[in-house]
């Protein structure tokens, strides 16, 4: 499924992978031998005994791909089965996929948005439009161009901020979760400037949702600081600090709190001090700039994954706080839809906003961000503008 943790049903990671064997009656030794392989396949060697609830977003969902691979089904269906996995990760596990589908002959169906990189292994495309017709099947050359979206050419990102006033410093953060061998970061040192629209990459589970959850204090570090605007976060009372800084989750389900889409919104204005019309009138704008105008009434928690996720950002784009930490705000969302959310986070930049995003998605991060930082080992690996970045002869 698009998200992983709505088809997990155990609490551990060899569990979850089991699960499906026993119901298939397979010996105790082979099922360990397959978890182990399986594990190994997917670049998860020895996390048997980790608690579902601990790995990060790419992590869960590589387990949610083995746990049905393991089974060596003979359909295989696939919904946006990549959408939390850095470039690498990707890339390794669907050729996994196409590998053990070549070698076992099953069948694979995949829904995606980013087909660039599967096409060629791909034997017949079905796409629907936005109400669910299907507009075109079969042959593989004609379709092509329907779905591979033309990318506006090497256009820079932001121009980087003309001073670098640091809004948010982070300094010799180091921190493990209890119970872990590793830290997750340690020393690490970032400053944000205001002004930056400033990119987070890094592979799956190097810590980037961590930094934010110590950032929001969520979690609390074991040593170093994190200062907003130079006053120490843990400093700042709660209430004041998500007035200043807005979040939006790499789970979006996480953020959720009302019972309908015009709910979920109004609360979100509730400290904006203006009358009811003028909050209507803006919810409004929302809705039919991040195309929902359609869910109006409905639970949150029942919209598509692609709904969820712009909904969680509509909220959060409400509030007005001039520091925005976004958390993968781009997965499960078609072509137009990535390029509209960026378009309105320059606008944003240029109202003097300052944004964070974390993504795995490169091209977006070529084209609109302003600096990246690329995180590695618990450090910043790479701290650059973007532009800098992307230079050919960096090979990326
Ligand atoms: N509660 C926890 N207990 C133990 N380990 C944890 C816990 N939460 C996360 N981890 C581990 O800490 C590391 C960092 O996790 P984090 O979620 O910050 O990664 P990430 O960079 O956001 O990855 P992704 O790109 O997959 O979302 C991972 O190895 C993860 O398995
Ligand atoms: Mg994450």
């Amino acid at each position: 499924m698009q998200s992983p943790e709505s088809q997990f049903c155990t609490f551990t990671v060899a569990e979850e992978l089991a699960f499906g064997m026993e119901n298939l009656g397979l010996p105790q030794n082979e099922m360990k031998r397959r978890i182990s392989q399986i594990l190994d396949a997917v670049g998860l060697p020895g996390l048997e005994d980790r608690r579902l609830s601990t790995l990060s977003g790419g992590q869960k969902q590589k387990i949610a791909i083995a746990a049905v691979l393991v089974m060596s089904p003979k359909i295989l269906l696939l919904d946006e089965p990549t959408a939390n996995l850095d470039p690498v990760s990707r890339k390794e596990i669907l050729d996994l996929i196409l590998n053990l589908q070549r070698e076992r002959l099953f069948t694979v169906i995949i829904v995606e948005h980013n087909i660039a990189e599967i096409i060629d292994a791909v034997d017949s495309l079905t796409v629907f439009d936005e109400n669910g017709a299907v507009i075109s099947t079969g042959c593989m050359e004609s379709d092509k161009t329907l779905v591979i979206p033309e990318l506006e050419p090497e256009t820079t990102g932001f121009a980087p901020p003309d001073s670098s006033e640091p809004i948010l410093e982070i300094k010799n953060l180091s921190f493990s979760y209890p119970g872990m061998d590793m830290p997750v970061l340690a020393d690490f040192d970032l400053s944000i400037n205001r002004g930056d629209f400033l990119a987070v990459l890094g592979a799956n589970g190097t810590g980037k949702t961590t930094l934010l959850k110590l950032i929001f204090q969520i979690l609390k570090q074991n040593s170093g600081q994190i200062s907003f605007q130079n006053k120490p976060v843990s400093s700042i009372r709660k209430k004041t600090l998500y007035e200043s800084m807005g979040l939006v989750f790499q789970n979006p389900e996480d953020q959720f709190v009302a019972n309908t889409v015009h709910d979920e919104m109004f609360f979100s204005l509730k400290r904006t001090r203006t009358s009811r019309e003028v909050k209507e009138a803006r919810i409004k704008d929302m809705l039919s700039r991040f195309h929902l105008e359609e869910t109006l009434e409905k639970s949150p928690f029942i919209l598509s994954q692609g709904q969820k996720r712009r909904l969680s950002v509509a909220v959060m784009l409400l509030t007005g706080q001039k520091l925005l930490f976004l958390d993968e705000p781009t997965f499960g969302q078609d072509h137009e839809n990535r390029e509209e959310l960026m378009k309105d986070m320059q606008t944003l930049a240029a109202d003097g906003v300052t944004g964070v995003m974390i993504t795995h998605d490169l091209s977006l991060v070529q084209r609109y961000a302003s600096r990246v930082v690329e995180i590695s080992d618990g450090k910043v690996l790479y701290d650059m503008p973007a532009e800098q970045y992307f230079l050919p002869e960096r090979g990326l």
